[in-house]
């Protein structure tokens, strides 16, 4: 597991900003922090890759460098991954992706129980390919796990990256145990889950500050 806010880095920066309530009123800005998130970590996963060696013609030679040998597939979950998936985007530029919707049912009269419902999914073969799931909040784990199960349908990955901007440690346990073949990327552990299943202190609900509040 690799904690993002274990190492000084302006990853920092970001989540102080994602998290301050005078900052993150600002939806663009609040959008660009998570996707900078997603780039730095695209940046740092990249450096578990295989590359090949190849030969690149320049203007006045020839220079030896590497090149990934296969890119990623990006996975994400609707709504609120969607900035955090354009960081990966814009690094992995060639990637193929998959996104799944999945949202949490509160089951009537059970106060803040939920199932995780998932309604939508689509992706390509990903047989054999390194898969990055990533999802800005890591809070129960339910959903991650729910939609890495349903992936599953497009083939076994060879190698599965689950990256989070901040999660908590019941979602990091759960996680850890109920997907202990996933390498995990973490921006932040923070304190715990509160009754909603909201992670504390965590930003809030990462969706309505990206895109407004639903009803
Ligand atoms: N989803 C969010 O957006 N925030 C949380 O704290 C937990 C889940």
């Amino acid at each position: 597991m690799f904690v993002f806010t274990q190492q000084p880095s302006l990853a920092n920066q970001f989540i102080a900003e994602l998290r301050d309530v005078s900052i993150q009123r600002d939806r663009l800005r609040f959008r660009r922090n998570l996707e900078r998130l997603g780039e730095l970590m695209a940046y740092e996963i990249s450096k578990t890759l295989p590359y090949n060696n190849v030969k690149v013609k320049t203007p006045l030679g020839v220079a030896d460098t590497q090149v990934l040998r296969q890119q990623p597939v990006l996975a994400t979950i609707l709504r609120a991954g969607l900035p955090f998936h354009q960081g990966f985007a814009n690094y992995f530029d060639q990637a193929e992706n998959a996104f799944a919707g999945a949202y949490r049912g509160y089951v009537p009269g059970e106060g803040d129980e939920f199932e995780i419902e998932m309604d939508y999914i689509v992706g390509p073969d990903l047989s054999g390919k390194v898969l990055i799931l990533c999802d800005p909040m890591l809070a129960t784990g339910r959903s991650l796990e729910k939609v890495y199960h349903a992936l599953l349908r497009y083939g076994i990955p060879a190698q599965t990256h689950i990256a989070a901007v901040i999660a908590s440690p019941e979602g990091v346990r759960h996680v850890q145990q109920q997907l202990p073949q996933c390498h995990l990327w973490l921006g932040a552990i923070d304190d715990h889950l509160n009754e909603h299943f909201y992670i504390v202190p965590g930003l809030g609900d990462a969706g309505d500050l990206s895109y407004g509040a639903k009803v």
